[in-house]
């Protein structure tokens, strides 16, 4: 797999989308998920950040746009197309694919500068043995981050963290 003939990505990004996929791959495999479920996270990957250098204006315009553009093409499975439309902001009502992409989008190697003290290897570690907890804390994170600058929640956001903070109580 690799990323689709209409993606619009730098180098670097497209090194990220390898990482990403490369990060899933290897979560697949310690995970032992099906083959055709971890074609599903896989596919997710290399289609996630396709458009995020195209000149949509809007930061957050380019999960859309690829999702759109993954139907057009004749992606039809529905996990697939909302992990890709939402992975920029989260979603209550993804299934694995969604939750594993905004895992790897997070926890690749690649974010950190070289040198740069993280724990992000030590919770890319643990996600196959404690997901859902490593889930919320990369929600937390990410949160954090929009509130810190400033930015408004987006409505998705907020459904996904409730539906998050919900599951964790059950
Ligand atoms: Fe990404």
């Amino acid at each position: 797999m690799s990323v689709p003939a209409w993606a619009q990505v730098s180098a670097q990004r497209r090194a990220h989308i390898e990482r990403v996929a490369a990060q899933l791959d290897e979560w697949a495999h310690a995970m032992r998920v099906p083959a055709g479920e971890r074609d599903r996270w896989l596919r997710a990957a290399w289609l996630h950040d396709a458009l995020r250098d195209a000149p949509l204006g809007d930061r957050v315009a380019h999960g859309p746009a690829a999702a759109d553009r993954a139907a057009a093409d004749g992606e039809r499975d529905r996990g697939v197309l909302d992990a890709i439309r939402y992975h920029t902001v989260g979603f209550a009502g993804w299934d694995d694919v969604g939750r594993m992409l905004y895992l790897a989008d997070f926890l690749e190697p690649g974010r950190d500068a070289a040198g740069a003290r993280s724990d992000r290897a030590e919770l890319a570690r643990r996600v196959p043995s404690e997901r859902d907890a490593i889930l919320r804390e990369v929600a937390r994170r990410r949160i954090e981050w929009v509130v810190r600058s400033g930015w408004p929640l987006p409505a998705a956001t907020v459904g996904f963290w409730n539906a998050l903070v919900g599951r964790a109580k059950e």
